[in-house]
């Protein structure tokens, strides 16, 4: 029987979506970074890490996918200082996050979820099509990000290279490896 057509749309987010975006990010980091990050990064990573940055929601730079409805990815951009993580993890650092200058500073590439259910379909791509062409369109001629190893496949793919590689110590201890990577506009 021939699959029915499915309808794909990206939106910005809304407060009233980064409680299921939360869950969704859970669900997508427990399938789909094993083989990257042991059992206890996964659970450290939830904690402290990983999660709906809400000050890009209010920048209205925080997007969802919707198949046929249903959230199925998250991700955006920033033309902050703050490179990675959720708000727990800005708590943590208690960053300020003060606006970068475009044109002399990357913009960064922010917290890329896709729901397991949903994984290889071309969903992380498409939010960064719309990401990178939003960043250029605001000025900035690069852009940065932190990537997670599950994350880096998809950014090498995309175009960016590895700068440096970062041991992220999180407050039990728990050191999360990532790397790096910029990409020229
Ligand atoms: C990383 C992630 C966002 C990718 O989402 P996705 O929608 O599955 O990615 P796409 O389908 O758009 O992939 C585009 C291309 O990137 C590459 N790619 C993506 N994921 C890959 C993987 N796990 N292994 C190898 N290549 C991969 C492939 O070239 C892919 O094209 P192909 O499927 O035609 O081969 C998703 O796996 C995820 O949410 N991972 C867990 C959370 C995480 O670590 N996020 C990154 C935070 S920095």
């Amino acid at each position: 029987m021939a699959e029915s057509p499915q309808r794909i749309t990206l939106r910005r987010a809304t407060p009233h979506d980064i409680a299921p975006l939360n869950a969704l990010i859970d669900a997508s980091v427990r399938r789909l970074a094993p083989g990257f990050y042991d059992a206890q990064q996964i659970e450290s990573s939830l904690r402290h890490m990983f999660g709906v940055d809400s000050r890009l929601v209010d920048d209205g730079t925080y997007f969802v996918i919707e198949v046929n409805g249903v959230r199925a990815a998250c991700g955006g951009w920033s033309g902050r200082q703050t490179l990675f993580g959720g708000d727990q993890h800005k708590a943590d650092q208690q960053a300020t996050d003060a606006p970068v200058e475009p044109g002399t500073v990357p913009a960064r590439i922010r917290a890329f979820f896709v729901h397991p259910d949903f994984a290889r379909r071309g969903l992380a791509r498409r939010m960064y099509e719309h990401c990178a062409a939003e960043a250029r369109a605001a000025g900035f001629r690069a852009l940065e990000l932190m990537g997670t190893l599950p994350g880096v496949p998809l950014y090498r793919t995309l175009g960016f290279e590895t700068l440096e590689k970062v041991d992220v110590l999180l407050p039990d201890g728990v050191v999360i490896p990532c790397e790096r990577m910029r990409l020229e506009l």
